[in-house]
């Protein structure tokens, strides 16, 4: 059997309460195996369950996050910024961030995944964007003063480790659709390990994310699947040497995009977005999970699960 990796493994929050129920995404020995098998070289989720007491540690905190300011971008879409603090701003940097956010009830059933656009850790800032489609993000737009915030979460995106460790070469993100949220950390992300960026984002979309991308970064828009859009995605491929990808869009669009990286002679790693229901986000509640390739459900809120079709 594969090993799976959950995008919490060696952070504050694990172990969590899949190691105390013996339902450990990665690793053997907290699910009750004899031999270990998880092959993750960073703090050992097992030995850390010891030294805890056999505990869970405390989970993530919600916070009462004033709005700053708030700006239409286009009918049913606008931007906030969120005051949450310096340390929950801080761990919301990475490629992939996210939280859950409710507008002002203390109903738990409200809460959404909503990706953050921007942080700032020295004002304790972040930015979110919100496309308003039905019950709760209609309640999150009543309330122009607070949300509640819950985080960080970080499993936004599949295929994490593609955007940690490229260096030094060139990436490609396309976007489409509000997934266009996820797309600045990636950026920066990506910026910081010395890649040359562009960015493709879907000529029909209003753009919101343009003031936080680094001005460096080359901006195209074509319409998407239009034949400008394909052509421009391969032609980046095969003739200006991209080896990272970063699909921020529909399954569709994933699957597209996957298909043009398996079909390139250099190897071209293809992260994508999230794009699951999700509602605890803890890996508990379950509606986040699929079939994974050997036909038992993955919790998609915390496993990463890079397309599985890619060259090796
Ligand atoms: C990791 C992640 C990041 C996201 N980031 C953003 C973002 O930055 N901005 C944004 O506007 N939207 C984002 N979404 C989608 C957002 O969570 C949904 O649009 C929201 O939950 C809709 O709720 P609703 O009650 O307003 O609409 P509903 O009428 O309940 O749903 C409208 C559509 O939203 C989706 N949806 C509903 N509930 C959920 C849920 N619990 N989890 C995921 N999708 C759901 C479904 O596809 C549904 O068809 C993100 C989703 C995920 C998984
Ligand atoms: S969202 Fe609850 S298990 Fe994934």
């Amino acid at each position: 059997m594969s090993v799976l990796e959950c995008i919490d493994i060696g952070s504050q929050f694990c172990p969590c309460h899949l190691a105390e129920l013996g339902e450990c995404i990665t690793c053997s020995l907290l699910r009750g195996k004899k031999v270990c098998t998880c092959g993750w070289s960073g703090t050992c989720a097992y030995m850390e369950f010891q030294w805890h007491g056999k505990k869970a540690r405390n989970g993530r905190s919600t916070v009462k996050a004033p709005v700053l300011h708030k700006w239409e971008m286009q009918k049913d879409l606008f931007l906030a910024e969120l005051e949450v603090g310096g340390k929950l701003a801080r761990d919301l940097r990475r490629a992939g961030s996210f939280v859950f956010l409710r507008g002002d009830t203390e109903n738990h059933f409200f809460d959404i995944p909503i990706a953050v656009v921007n942080s700032d850790e020295a004002r304790g800032v972040i930015v979110v964007a919100i496309a308003i489609r039905g019950p709760k993000t209609k309640l999150i737009n009543q309330n122009h003063t607070c949300m509640f915030v819950r985080g960080p979460y970080w499993n936004g995106l599949f295929g994490y480790r593609f955007i940690e460790r490229t260096r030094h070469s060139k990436c490609l993100i396309v976007l489409g659709g509000i997934s266009q949220a996820s797309g600045a950390l990636v950026a920066n992300q990506m910026l910081n390990n010395a890649n040359e960026v562009s960015v493709l984002i879907n000529s029909q979309d209003t753009v919101f994310i343009a003031g936080y991308l680094n001005q460096t970064i080359k901006i195209y828009r074509e319409a998407a699947f239009s034949a400008g859009w394909i052509g421009l995605i391969k032609n980046m491929i095969k003739n200006h040497g991209v080896s990272c990808l970063y699909s921020g869009g529909n399954n569709k669009q994933h699957q597209l995009l996957g298909a043009f990286s398996a079909e390139s002679e250099r190897r071209v790693n293809l992260a994508t977005s999230n794009n699951n229901i999700m509602q605890c986000g803890e890996g508990i509640c379950g509606s986040c999970a699929q079939e994974g390739n050997d036909g038992k459900p993955k919790r998609r809120c915390k496993t990463q699960m890079p397309m599985e079709r890619l060259p090796t």
